[in-house]
């Protein structure tokens, strides 16, 4: 079996004065394609921060890309690894054009300061037109819907080849089309299986189809982690969320239905 791209044993985070991450044990592997989900405040942003070298464990191990950590140059981890998240929206001036947005990815930077490299546009386009942006190449940020914004800084974030791409609620804010449409632009690039790719979220009807593997996290500890249909049954999700649930599977995606004349747990505030 291929190596662990990533690979935590019993690693624990505290952030001010609260335990985020309780013992955490999980294993990434190539070829794997990995949703987190879990409630508010479960620990799901510290998971990602710990990969990407942001947070630091207060115990435990955590290897990342064959690199352990205490003995790592971080700024050369992070080169290999994709970053989207939702704050990263604010770092882009809205008159800047995409094309140059997604190649700026590659050279780290938000604007495209230098010259870019030869073949570098022609990239950027193929990557444009495998997450079903094509149209998008010749506008600027200001002339792109939220939904297609969210599809060039994943574009952006794969410009530098890393071998892992992380995700953190990248659902937020579209609407009904623009999130599937994302979803399907998400499945086609994980069933290419380079990036490994790590997708946060709190739904599991915004689990892409094909993803393979699933985490379930709750009071910064591991609830279930393992393969997505053995992971998102009713009865994980309802420990998982203290209300009960159902979960109805179909085309390949997963829905919750939340029944409610049960609700058999209140949450502990
Ligand atoms: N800088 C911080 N200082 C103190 N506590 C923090 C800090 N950042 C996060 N926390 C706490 O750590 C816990 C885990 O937070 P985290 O952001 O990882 O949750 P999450 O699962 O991503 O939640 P959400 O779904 O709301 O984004 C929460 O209880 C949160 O309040
Ligand atoms: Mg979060």
């Amino acid at each position: 079996m291929a190596s662990a791209l990533v690979k935590l044993s019993r690693a624990s985070v505290i952030l001010g004065e609260k335990l985020a991450l309780d013992e955490v044990s999980w294993e990434v592997r190539k070829g794997q394609s990995w949703v987190i989900i879990g409630p508010n405040g479960s620990g799901k942003t510290t998971l990602l921060g710990v990969i990407n070298g942001y947070n630091w464990p207060s115990q435990g191990e955590v290897t990342v890309l064959g690199q352990r950590f205490g003995n790592v140059d971080l700024r050369e981890l992070r080169k290999k690894i994709g970053i989207v998240s939702s704050l990263m929206n604010q770092w882009f001036e809205s008159n800047e054009k995409v094309l140059d947005v997604v190649v700026s990815g590659k050279y780290g930077s938000t604007k495209l300061w230098r010259a870019p490299a030869k073949g570098d546009f022609e990239r950027a386009r193929a990557l444009l037109s495998t997450l079903g942006c094509a149209h998008c190449a010749g506008r600027s940020l200001k002339e792109v819907s939220q939904g297609e914004r969210q599809k060039i800084v994943i574009t952006r974030a794969l410009m530098g080849r890393p071998r892992l791409l992380t995700l953190d609620e990248p659902c937020e804010g579209l609407d009904l089309r623009a999130r599937e449409s994302f979803l399907e632009g998400l499945a086609a690039l994980s069933q290419q299986k380079a990036p490994t790719i790590i997708d946060v979220t709190h739904r599991t009807d915004e689990i892409p189809r094909g993803f393979t593997h699933a985490l379930l996290l709750k009071e910064g500890k591991v609830v279930a982690a393992g393969k997505t249909e053995e992971v998102i049954t009713g009865k994980n999700l309802s420990n998982c969320f203290d209300v009960s649930v159902r979960v109805k599977r179909f085309g390949g995606r997963f829905y919750t239905l939340v029944d409610e004349l049960d609700y058999k747990r209140t949450p502990k505030e």
